[in-house]
């Protein structure tokens, strides 16, 4: 049998009759749209990550689309993000009418480097005629978060809101804090390979403020005002299905023990894949816990990435590269102007990494079976 890069059906065989029975609840209210359990999950998610309000949106998409137009964003605003993401960070900025301004990233943790992200928010304040600061999504790429006890000085010293793009990283922390109480709003995806995911698309919105989370809820429902046939501005339809808050609520009993669960296995490759000539496991910067969405190690160069992604493949392990274009060379992108050097690390980065087989359910002989195929 070969080796699942995520296994959703090792997990489904712990909770399928939580699930079963969840959805089967939702066929009998009948309340298909905006059902109980979305307050439920609400309420249980947001206890979890120590944050007042949680909104149920319908995907980590909608979510950063639904803080964006919570602050206002559009035509003429700048905001800084990381180019190593998946396309919905930037999007959503684009979306808007606003523009990203990619900041580059540190080599380590593969996020947002402070050091540069404070040199693009000068550049823009000091230089620029046409943009003006507006805030900052920081990512947490492959589960662990970005560096926000640097980030956040720099969102408040210079007046910028900052998003937290927590798509990957739900259930981790920074300085003892869960990620999706950090910065003014928390974003996060349920996609099925997500960390927490359900069986479709789901995502939440989190804020500690009260005023933030009128306007989440409202955007969210067509800029409803006191009811849904008032609307008092311009929103998204970006409701949660209650068919998959049922399922987040089944499956959220187990994500505690899944999130160590997924440290195990971090920890085991860490030792198995210890001193292999030319390969850099992943590391966890100081103050960070990881939920490792995804086991992600760069090779020497794109040369030595090509050779061992070539033994995976040849011994049916699978292995995948995110990402192998940054945002900032994208042709969506390409109106920003950007070339090849622009953003050296990101870049550099995007040549070497690929990620193996993650997953709570992922067995230690699996794990030998995979390195001694990158050793040999
Ligand atoms: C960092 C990041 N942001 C946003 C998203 C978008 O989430 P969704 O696919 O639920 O729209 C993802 C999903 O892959 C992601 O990885």
């Amino acid at each position: 049998m070969s080796i699942p890069f995520i296994d959703l059906k090792a997990q489904y065989a712990r909770v399928d009759d939580a699930v079963k029975k969840g959805i089967d609840g939702v066929l009998e209210h009948g309340a298909y749209v905006m059902g109980p359990e979305i307050k439920d999950l609400e309420s249980r998610l947001s206890s979890f990550c120590a944050v007042r309000h949680a909104v149920g949106c319908a995907s980590g998409t909608d979510a950063l689309i639904m803080a964006l137009m919570a602050f206002e964003v559009g035509p003429g605003d700048a905001v800084f993000t990381t180019p190593f993401t998946f396309m919905a960070t930037a999007e959503a900025i684009a979306l808007l009418g606003a523009t990203p301004v990619f900041v580059d990233v540190d080599p380590v943790t593969f996020n947002i480097d402070p050091d540069d992200l404070k040199r693009k928010i000068a550049d823009v304040k000091d230089n620029s005629d046409d943009l003006t600061a507006k805030g900052i999504i920081g990512v947490d790429l492959f589960g662990q978060p970005a560096d926000y006890a640097r980030i956040e000085p720099l969102a408040q010293n210079n007046g910028l809101f900052l998003i937290v793009d927590a798509a990957q990283s739900f259930g981790a922390t920074h300085q003892g804090k869960p990620v999706c109480s950090l910065g003014d709003i928390a974003c996060t995806s349920f996609f099925p390979a997500k960390p927490l995911g359900c069986y479709g698309d789901g995502g939440m919105v989190f804020a500690h403020n009260d005023e933030l989370h009128k306007l989440l809820v409202s955007i969210r429902v067509h800029g409803m005002g006191e009811d849904k046939y008032e609307n008092v501005r311009l929103g998204i339809n970006g409701r949660l299905d209650s068919i998959q808050a049922a399922i987040l609520l089944a499956k959220f009993k187990i994500f505690p023990d899944e999130i160590e669960k997924r440290q195990a296995a971090a920890e085991r490759y860490h030792k198995l894949l210890a001193g292999i000539d030319g390969l850099t496991t992943p590391t966890v910067a100081e103050g960070n816990t990881s939920v490792w969405a995804q086991y992600s190690l760069l090779a020497r160069d794109t040369e030595h990435r090509t050779e061992l992604m070539g033994k995976l493949k040849a011994a049916d392990i699978p292995a995948v590269i995110y990402y192998p274009n940054p945002l900032h060379l994208q042709k969506a992108f390409a109106n920003l102007g950007h070339t090849a050097g622009d953003l050296p690390v990101c870049e550099g980065i995007a040549g070497r990494i690929f990620s193996l087989p993650m997953h709570p359910y992922l067995a230690a002989s699996d794990q030998k079976t995979i390195a001694s195929v990158l050793k040999g």
